[in-house]
């Protein structure tokens, strides 16, 4: 059983067919990459699978349940989180408080509880301050928990949002250009961080630019190109592709030359 199958995706955009006929399987605790010029598809296929856009046609499986069409905190139910392209940080709030946010599909109490500031409301913020201190751990953030976001660098904001699409304990996670605008040493960070996830048994669908990670850490990659599927592979069999090879390098020179 997949952790996720996409079977005949579809949708369009006025006249713009963004995807059209993708298809692909990911195992679980599989590192699936997902790469394609700009413009391919990714971001949508992301916004699809996490129930922001319904698709024109075609279904969305997590495990064996249909979820097609589902909206966004029902498939969080269910096990998927994500992060964006664009740094969803809150500046102003301490990177602890910001996983804290990703916790709050957990907590059971309403919001009455919440005002009556119960002792067992208390006790679950401290369960969730413990559970975001854990998970600052995981991604190496300790030591900014109590700093406000605004004051970290780059690289950890970028592990900070991975932090926080773990805090609702997702079995599938999309992450979307999780090393963007990363240095070379953020970027390795990034990279260790993504196969810890790996290891503990969630399944990681990865849309990435920087194809030296892609190739390195991915189990499976899928090339998506306008909108359609050009070619799935290992990352051998991408990288020697011929279909692949010239949709880099007819769009995007540089990231070709990444690859070699
Ligand atoms: N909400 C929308 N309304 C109209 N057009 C859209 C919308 N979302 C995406 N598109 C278009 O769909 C196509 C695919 O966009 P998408 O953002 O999925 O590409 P991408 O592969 O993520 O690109 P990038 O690598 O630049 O992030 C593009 O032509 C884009 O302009
Ligand atoms: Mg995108």
């Amino acid at each position: 059983m997949s952790a996720l199958a996409v079977d005949n995706i579809g949708i369009g955009f006025g006249g713009l067919t963004a995807l059209d006929g993708v298809s692909f399987r990911v195992g679980n605790g599989e590192i699936f990459a997902v790469i394609g010029p700009n413009g391919a598809g990714k971001t949508t296929l992301f916004n699809i699978v996490s129930g922001l856009y319904a698709p024109s046609k075609g279904r969305v499986q997590l495990g064996v349940d249909d979820v097609t069409g589902l909206e966004p905190h029902r498939l969080a139910q269910r096990g998927l989180s994500r992060t964006f392209q664009n740094l969803q940080i809150f500046f102003r709030m301490t990177a602890a408080e910001n996983v804290m946010v990703g916790r709050h599909l957990h907590e059971s109490r309403g919001i009455l509880a919440q005002l009556l500031a119960l002792p067992s409301v208390w006790r679950q913020n401290r369960a969730t301050r413990a559970k975001a201190d854990e998970l600052l751990a995981f991604v190496g953030l300790s030591a900014f928990a109590d700093r406000p976001a605004g004051e970290l660098p780059y690289g950890a904001l970028k592990k900070l949002e991975i932090a926080r699409a773990l805090a609702t304990e997702p079995r599938l996670l999309l992450l979307d250009e999780p090393a963007a605008g990363c240095n070379p040493v953020e970027t390795q960070e990034v990279d260790a961080v993504i196969q810890k996830i790996a290891a503990t048994g969630v399944s990681v669908v990865l849309v990435e630019h920087d194809m030296k990670l892609v190739m390195k850490i991915s189990n499976r990659i899928h090339v998506l190109n306008q909108g359609r599927t050009l070619a799935e592979g290992s990352a051998a069999e991408v990288r020697s592709n011929p279909a692949v090879i010239e949709a880099y390098l007819g769009r995007r020179k540089g990231e070709a030359d990444a690859q070699g």
